[in-house]
């Protein structure tokens, strides 16, 4: 089987992952797999069927009996979430998720459900798949690995004006706090927490444009590939 390319892209909350992903995946011809739309896919669902989220063994027969998948069908800009065959795109990118995903994503048995799904995934497409243990847990032979970071302030800023296109008219306060309580429970969880993988390249897009950080990317892997592109 001819071997595939693999781009991780890890970070915090609003860095700026999956836009940039995005982007890559149009210029680049991969598959785009966005991780955090599956913890949200699921939370969503969770929070529909009214479970307990201190109910850890409910949220793992839910997960086990859930089935998410990511539809490319109208190009990459345009992914659509399915769980269980309901289109929940835009669902899962509510306040209530935000708050809940990462307390669903702490919970072991339900990241090797994921993690299974997403290797399953990489293994005959061109990927780039964004999250928060991809370059160290889901695919650790990923030839390139990234690092998005960005200061506090500026993810909130960012978060809060993606919320408010969307009709959340969110306090700047609560967006942050938000960002500040998924980063503690993601860094700090004992399974896969979010950390730098050791050989990832760190790009601090504080004050970097959208631009700036996809050249920066697509600059490596062209340098990579260019006996092969
Ligand atoms: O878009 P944003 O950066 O806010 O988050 P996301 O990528 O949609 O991920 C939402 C949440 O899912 C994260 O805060 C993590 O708790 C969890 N997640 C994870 O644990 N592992 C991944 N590979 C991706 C997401």
């Amino acid at each position: 089987m001819k071997e595939t390319i693999k781009i991780a892209i890890d970070g915090p909350a609003g860095a700026g992952k999956s836009t940039v992903a995005k982007i890559l995946a149009q210029k680049l011809e991969y598959i785009y797999i966005d991780t955090g739309a599956m913890y949200r896919a699921l939370t969503y669902k969770i929070i529909q069927l009214n479970l307990d989220f201190n109910d850890t063994a409910s949220l793992i027969i839910c997960a086990n009996n859930t089935s998410i998948t990511l539809d490319n069908s109208l190009g990459v800009a345009n992914q659509l979430v399915y769980c269980d065959g309901k289109d929940v795109t835009e669902l899962i990118r509510t306040p209530a998720v935000n708050k809940l995903v990462s307390v669903v994503a702490q919970i072991s048995e339900i990241r090797t459900i994921m993690v299974k799904i997403q290797r399953q995934l990489g293994l005959t497409n061109n990927i780039i798949m964004d999250g928060r243990d991809i370059g160290t847990v889901v695919l650790p032979e990923a030839k390139y690995k990234f690092f998005l970071t960005a200061a506090l302030e500026e993810r909130a800023k960012r978060r809060q004006k993606e919320l408010l296109d969307k009709g959340y008219n969110e306090q700047y306060k609560a967006v942050m706090n938000d960002l500040f309580n998924r980063d503690l429970l993601d860094t700090t969880r004992e399974t896969a927490p979010l950390k730098i993988p050791e050989d990832a390249i760190i790009i601090d897009t504080s004050s970097l444009t959208l631009t700036e950080v996809v050249e920066k990317i697509l600059a490596t892997v062209m340098e990579g590939e260019k006996d092969a592109l």
